[in-house]
């Protein structure tokens, strides 16, 4: 089903307006918390809570499709989440496999990629085989890329990182002089993402839990209070529509951000003319 035809014009006109009143996020990356605080706040098990979570997954990887978002990634399982009861791991692992299975022909149709970060190999075999048969169906898709967070925290892709330049050292491969923030970078299972624009993290919490800490260290942030199962499109919207309003500076004054901005508008003046008056 391509999710294009199936918008509501409601749908499609605020979309619209979001498109057109600002910069989207390239990358968006969220960490999808508060699935049994929702489920135990309605006297349900936890496990309702992350098969509820599953529906809003479903709507904001549409959404963010629709919208044209080029990254996406969501912060699954953490490595941290193994120390879990087994029984609710085990119900975790059977979901993604659920997920997987019913979603990859629908994602793959949409054009969606599919791309995992984190320690793969100590998810259990034939999550590791859907995993990578879902990678390999929608490589060369061009739509959005879906990064799924599975047994992944950032502190362990630092250290694994730090470890295969060290590696990389020992066969003379890279000298310690090389070592520079774009060659760690290029480590990092991250490598081929840009970092994170804006991060969405539901339920509250102000913290990051592991994710992504290298590559959030300039990206905006969004907290919400509304549990992950209860965020759908209405709240990406809100979170969009916010993070359009703010003025990221990196480290410059407002006012020099603001020369930039001028200086950008009229380049685009100028090529906007030169190409009017090109010979075709
Ligand atoms: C997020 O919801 C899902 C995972 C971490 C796998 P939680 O299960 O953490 O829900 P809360 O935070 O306990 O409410
Ligand atoms: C963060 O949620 C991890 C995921 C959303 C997968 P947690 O529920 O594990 O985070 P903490 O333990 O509250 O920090
Ligand atoms: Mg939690």
């Amino acid at each position: 089903m391509n999710w294009l035809n199936q918008q509501s014009s409601q749908d499609n006109d605020i979309q619209n307006n979001i498109i057109q009143s600002g910069k989207l996020p390239r990358h968006l990356a969220v960490i999808m918390d508060g699935n049994g605080r929702w489920a135990v706040e309605r006297k349900f098990s936890r496990t309702a809570g992350h098969r509820e979570g599953i529906e809003s997954v479903r709507d904001i990887v549409k959404a963010s499709s629709q919208l044209g978002i080029q990254y996406l990634t969501l912060y699954a399982f953490s490595i941290e989440n193994w120390k879990r009861p087994v029984s609710e791991v085990s119900v975790l692992m059977k979901l993604l496999e659920h997920f997987l299975k019913a979603e990859l022909n629908e994602l793959h149709e949409n054009k969606v990629r599919i791309n995992t970060i984190g320690k793969i190999s100590s998810l259990p075999q034939n999550v590791q085989k859907l995993l990578h048969d879902s990678i390999e169906k929608t490589k060369d898709n061009e739509g959005l890329t879906l990064t799924l967070a599975l047994s992944y925290s950032g502190r362990w892709d630092i250290v694994r990182s730090v470890q295969m330049i060290a590696l990389d050292i020992r066969r003379g491969k890279v000298s310690p002089e090389d070592i520079s923030e774009d060659l760690f970078s290029s480590y990092l299972q991250t490598s081929k993402i840009p970092d994170p624009d804006l991060l969405i993290r539901t339920s509250g919490e102000m913290r990051l839990s592991n994710f992504l800490i290298w590559e959030l260290a300039y990206s905006e942030i969004y907290i919400t209070d509304k549990f992950w199962p209860e965020f759908r499109r209405t709240d990406l919207y809100e979170s969009i529509m916010n993070y359009q309003k703010r003025e990221r500076r990196f480290g410059k004054t407002s006012d020099q951000i603001a020369i930039e901005n001028n200086n950008k508008e009229s380049e685009s003046y100028i090529s906007r003319v030169v190409n009017a008056f090109k010979i075709k």
